[in-house]
């Protein structure tokens, strides 16, 4: 299992419903800065994926990004798509507010828009898309089939959704550091196993299901037309940018996990953050970013 890290463990959700205020709530409205740094970095994958939709969708009129955030990931849609029209669609109104404020900075108001909904249900009055978009955020839905299922009936004939799910946990440190025991990042994954299943419990309507997404996307309807997983790989020495997302993902990560990490693990966990330490991320030569993204498609006949 591979989960983007953007989970914030803040105390409530972001548009207004009520909700139990369990330490999992994430609140995605603060995210903005976050999710758009991320974006940058991953940029190179997600237009090498864009490209590889072309295969099921060369010229789609209409794209839809759901779940999109402040939309990073609708806006490289609108630039490999010249012709489409791009519909960012979000709950977190202050997300979408930034997506507005871009489009308008960009001149690109009349190709991307917003459209604020929540899945599985709130989608029903999106026209339909050519191309459907849904990065990292299904697992956000307490029922994922049914999401999938109101996905599928917002695609037009012919139509192709992206299913960003699953792929390899990020690694950006050698296994052994140095100091501490070896082995952090893996504990890290564990602690992340943990959470999310907690975070994915405690969500509205939460249904389990078995994470097989070309059987889910058949199962809403839709032809399993390919899956392929995309690299990111940002060798050592990384850039500036690079290196504030490491630290940035240490410091919360340490935070979400400080209950199930081990006190020596915290320890190290401290010194890799703390700037004044020379064998913190802030000043070792070995900081790099590894990850990878895996793509289902399905398309609908
Ligand atoms: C990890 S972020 C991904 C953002 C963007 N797709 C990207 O890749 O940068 C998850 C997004 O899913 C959204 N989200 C959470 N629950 C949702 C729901 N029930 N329906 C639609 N979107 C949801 C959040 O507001 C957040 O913007």
């Amino acid at each position: 299992m591979a989960h983007d890290h953007d989970h914030g463990h803040k105390h409530k959700h972001s548009h207004g419903h009520s909700r139990s205020h369990s330490h999992e709530d994430i609140d995605w409205a603060t995210m903005g800065p976050m999710l758009e740094r991320n974006a940058e970095l991953a940029a190179a994958q997600n237009r090498e994926i864009a490209a590889w939709l072309r295969t099921w969708q060369p010229e789609p009129a209409l794209i839809a990004d759901v779940g999109s955030g402040s939309g990073s990931v609708s806006f490289l849609l609108a630039e490999t798509f010249p012709k489409a029209e791009v519909i960012a669609v979000d709950p977190a109104v202050p997300l979408l507010e930034r997506a507005r404020a871009r489009a308008d900075r960009e001149g690109l108001k009349d190709r991307v828009s917003t459209f604020q909904a929540e899945l599985p249900e709130g989608i029903g009055e999106l026209p339909l898309a050519d191309l459907l978009w849904i990065g990292r955020a299904l697992h956000h839905v307490g029922d994922q089939e049914a999401a999938l299922a109101s996905l599928a009936d917002r695609l037009a004939p012919g139509g192709a959704i992206a299913l960003l799910e699953g792929g390899l946990t990020p690694r950006s440190l050698p296994r052994d550091i140095g100091f501490g025991r070896p082995g952090l990042q893996t504990r890290f994954d564990l602690a992340d196993e943990k959470w999310f299943t907690q975070m994915r419990a405690e969500l509205p309507g939460a249904k389990a299901v078995t994470e097989d997404w070309p059987t889910l996307l058949t199962e809403a309807g839709l032809r399993h037309a390919g899956t392929r997983s995309f690299l990111l790989d940002l060798p050592a020495p990384v850039s500036d940018a690079a290196r504030v997302h490491v630290i940035t993902e240490l410091s919360r990560r340490r935070e979400m996990h400080a209950d199930t990490l081990d006190a020596d693990d915290l320890t190290t966990v401290d010194r890799l953050l703390d700037e004044n330490d020379e064998q913190s991320l802030h000043h070792r030569p070995d900081v790099f970013l590894l990850s990878v993204q895996t793509v289902h498609v399905g398309v609908k006949e």
